[in-house]
C-alpha cells in the first residue's frame, strides 16, 4: 500500500515511520491513522524488522495532536468512534512485538503525545515540547493519555498536566520521567539509531518476551507479573536464540540471533 501521510523506511532491521503532514504539524487525521494501522500490521508481519522508530517530518513537530479541523465537526457518537479508532491504532502500537522508540523532534501534543506514550520509551530534542492540551479545547485526551500518562509519571503530575493543558519542555519531561534522554536536535536521529541498533542486535524472542513481561506485568499484581516473567524466561530458554547466546558467551564470540525455535 502506498502511503500519503506517513513515510515508512527500513534498513538494518530497523523500521522508521515518519509522520508526514508538516504543513499541519503532522496532525492525525483519519487517513493518517488508517495508514499508521496498516504500516504497523506490515511491520509486525516482517520478521526481519526488530525495532521501530517513530518521528515527525519537518523541524517543528513530532505530531501536534488529532486534526482539530476534522474533530471540530463531530457529533458525540462520531467522537466516540474517532476515539475508539485512535485508541485501537495506539494499542496496536503499544502491543507491537518489537521495541518502539519515539524520536520526539518538536511538538508532541494531544494525540501526538499519546502516540509517544504508547512507545517503549521516548528520546527528545531539546527543542521539543510535550503536553495534553485537550482541556484548552473543551475536551479531554481521547487516545489513551489520561491512562498512560498517569501510569508513567503518577496521577498527580499527570492531573496537573491534563487540567492545566500546559506544555512541558524536553528538560522538564526528563525530570518527570516522561522521556529517557534529551539531546541537541541534530543529534536526535543518530542517538536514536545507536540505541535502535543496540536493541536490534539482541534476539527477537527475548526482546518480545521482555516487552510482554513488562507491559503485561504492569497491568496486574506482582505475583502474577512474576509468573508472566517465569513463562517468558522459559519460552526464551527453548529458543535457538538462547542456545546461540549462551554458546557464544562460552566460545567468547558475539552471538548471531535468528529468532527461531527448533
Ligand atoms: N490539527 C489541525 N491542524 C493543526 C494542528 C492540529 N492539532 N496543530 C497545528 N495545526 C496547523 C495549524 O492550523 C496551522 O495551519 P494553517 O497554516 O493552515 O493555519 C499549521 O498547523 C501551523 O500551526 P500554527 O500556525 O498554529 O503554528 P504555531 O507555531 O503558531 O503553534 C502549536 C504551534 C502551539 C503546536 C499550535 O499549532 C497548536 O496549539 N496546535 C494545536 C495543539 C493541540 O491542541 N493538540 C491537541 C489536539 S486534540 C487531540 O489530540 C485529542 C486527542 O486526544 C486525540
Amino acid at each position: 500500500m502506498g502511503f500519503e501521510n506517513i513515510i515508512v523506511n527500513a534498513a538494518e532491521g530497523i523500521a522508521t515511520i515518519t509522520f508526514n503532514r508538516p504543513k499541519a504539524l503532522n496532525a492525525l487525521n483519519s487517513a493518517l491513522l488508517a495508514e499508521l494501522s496498516q504500516a504497523l500490521d506490515d511491520i509486525a508481519a516482517d520478521e526481519d524488522i526488530r525495532v521501530l522508530v517513530l518521528t515527525g517530518a519537518g523541524e517543528k513537530a513530532f505530531v501536534a495532536g488529532a486534526d482539530i479541523k476534522e474533530l471540530a465537526v463531530l457529533s458525540a457518537l462520531q467522537a466516540k468512534s474517532f476515539a475508539a479508532k485512535g485508541q485501537a491504532v495506539i494499542s496496536k502500537l503499544c502491543e507491537l512485538p518489537i521495541p518502539v522508540i519515539a524520536a520526539v523532534n518538536g511538538y508532541a501534543l494531544g494525540g501526538g503525545m499519546e502516540i509517544a506514550l504508547a512507545c517503549d520509551f521516548i528520546y527528545a530534542a531539546e527543542s521539543a515540547n510535550l503536553g495534553l492540551p485537550e482541556t484548552t479545547l473543551g475536551l479531554i485526551p481521547g487516545f489513551g493519555g489520561t491512562q498512560r500518562l498517569s501510569r508513567l509519571i503518577g496521577p498527580n503530575q499527570a492531573k496537573e498536566m491534563i487540567y492545566t493543558g500546559k506544555m512541558v519542555s524536553a528538560t522538564q519531561a526528563l525530570a518527570l520521567g516522561l522521556v529517557n534522554q534529551v539531546m541537541a536536535p541534530d543529534a536526535l536521529n543518530d542517538t536514536v539509531m545507536q540505541t535502535a541498533r543496540a536493541m536490534a542486535a539482541k534476539g527477537r524472542v527475548s526482546l518480545r518476551a521482555a516487552k510482554e513481561a513488562v507491559n503485561n506485568g504492569l497491568n496486574t499484581d506482582l505475583a502474577t507479573g512474576l509468573k508472566i516473567e517465569q513463562d517468558g524466561f522459559a519460552l526464551c530458554m527453548v529458543s535457538e536464540d538462547a542456545a546461540e547466546g549462551t554458546r557464544a558467551f562460552i566460545e567468547k564470540r558475539k552471538p548471531v540471533f535468528n529468532g527461531r525455535f527448533s
